[in-house]
């Protein structure tokens, strides 16, 4: 029910944790539950957008009514975000891990007395800074999100720039906020034209907050 500002628009969100393998069975992973990536595409389904959800192992559950694009590593990510373009809009929730293992081992790496394996990493593509230098067929509308533990609006905004995007939502981590894998979050967006702090709440209130937000730039006609 009510309106839908975001009909005949298509969304790509991408959300959850990569996991980077180190070999059959180990990966290198991070603490994201997926939970602000699958509100965020709920909220924008409810408003009437078309949304490829691609979302790397989340322990949220699935948002309903997005086409869900499971993947497992950040290239693979950058694939599924590279097939699911054009998108009027593209939201990059997920927590991409920062390096893979240069060469994982196609064998699990056997324990042999004392002798520690060294993990050699590279650097994972930053997929958010690729779409949001993209020259042609960039999306209109492309928001990053930051997750810091201090100084969040000054990080976060240095980060707007250095990655080339519209919006930074930027959330406040810190060990005992319990917002990563919690239910809440506290976010302050930054935008060309300043910041906002938003107060706590639930993460499907940021969620649909951030949605219409959205559909407010995008029924813009200069966009942001
Ligand atoms: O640089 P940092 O990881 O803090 O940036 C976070 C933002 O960039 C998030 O929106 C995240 O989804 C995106 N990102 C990405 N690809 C990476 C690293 C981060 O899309 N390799």
């Amino acid at each position: 029910p009510g309106a839908k500002p975001l009909a005949g628009r298509h969304v790509l969100v991408t959300s959850g944790p990569t996991h980077e393998p180190i070999d059959p069975v180990r990966y290198i992973a991070n603490r994201s539950s997926g939970a602000q990536g699958t509100a965020l595409a709920e909220a924008l389904v409810d408003l009437g957008a078309r949304v490829t959800f691609v979302t790397g192992p989340a322990s949220a559950p699935m948002p309903k009514g997005a086409h869900v694009v499971p993947v497992e590593t950040a290239a693979e990510m950058r694939d599924a975000v590279a097939a699911a373009l054009p998108a009027d809009a593209a939201i990059f929730a997920a927590a991409v891990a920062d390096w893979r293992v240069e060469s994982g081992s196609d064998r699990k790496i056997k324990k042999q007395d004392g002798a520690l394996p060294e993990l050699r990493l590279a650097e994972n593509p930053d997929i958010l800074a690729g779409v949001a230098r993209m020259a042609e067929g960039r999306p209109r509308l492309v928001v990053g999100f930051a997750a810091e533990t201090h100084d969040v609006t000054a990080n976060a905004t240095a980060k707007r720039a250095r990655k080339g995007c519209d919006w930074i939502v930027a959330n406040d981590v810190s060990p005992g906020t319990g917002i990563m894998g919690g239910s809440e979050n506290a976010v302050t967006l930054i935008t060309a034209t300043g910041s906002e702090d938003w107060p706590r709440m639930g993460k499907a209130d940021v969620a649909r907050r951030l949605a219409q937000r959205l559909a407010e730039a995008l029924a813009n006609e200069d966009g942001t």
